[in-house]
């Protein structure tokens, strides 16, 4: 009789266990989006800009928040993720082009095709003072993946990215770089 009744239960215990492999490899991915991470902005091309900022992986994109000081007064910056966390050179060249792993043109977020890469420019107050609170759509925070901008630069310009020139916004110098670190 015992034999029998575990024998009937067996099919249900495969299941169940097939549910719980899945159960767990989600709470991995859940465990890898909740990074934080941050960016000291060091000036560049002679600026004097600087910041801190924070990041964290929200809503399937990054979240980026915080302060960079020295602009002009009443001014728009571009603003970006570039794709080499390399700021050393003078001008921040080294931090390459923008980060951009879909092969999309240059462009403006929300309504047009644009890098993962690209952000809305951030506004200086008088004091040359910009608050940044920005969302990186479609990217990760130490994913490992194409996705991924752990390790990559955040890159403030001297001009206004006008979110349609090639490659990248006609924004001018790169007035401060800032690799992205845990
Ligand atoms: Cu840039
Ligand atoms: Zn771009």
């Amino acid at each position: 009789m015992r034999t029998i009744a575990i024998s009937a239960l067996l099919p249900t215990i495969v299941v169940l266990a097939g549910c719980a492999a899945a159960g767990s490899s989600s709470t991995a991915a859940n465990t890898t989006a909740s990074t934080q991470a941050h960016a000291t902005l060091e000036a560049r091309s002679g600026s004097k800009v600087a910041g801190t900022l924070q990041l964290s992986y929200m809503d399937g994109g990054v979240h980026v928040s915080g302060q960079v000081s020295g602009l002009a007064p009443n001014s728009d910056h571009g603003f970006h993720i570039h794709e080499k966390g390399d700021c050393s050179a003078a001008d921040a060249s080294s931090a390459g082009g923008h980060f951009n792993p879909t092969a999309q043109p240059h462009g403006k977020i929300g309504s047009s095709p644009h890098h993962l890469g690209d952000q809305m420019n951030i506004h200086a107050d008088a004091n040359g003072v910009a608050m940044v609170d920005a969302h990186f759509a479609g990217v990760s925070l130490g994913s490992g993946q194409d996705s991924d901008v752990m390790g990559r630069a955040l890159v403030v310009h001297a001009a206004p990215d006008d979110y349609t020139s090639q490659p990248a916004g006609n924004a001018g110098k790169r007035v401060a770089c800032g690799v992205i670190t845990k």
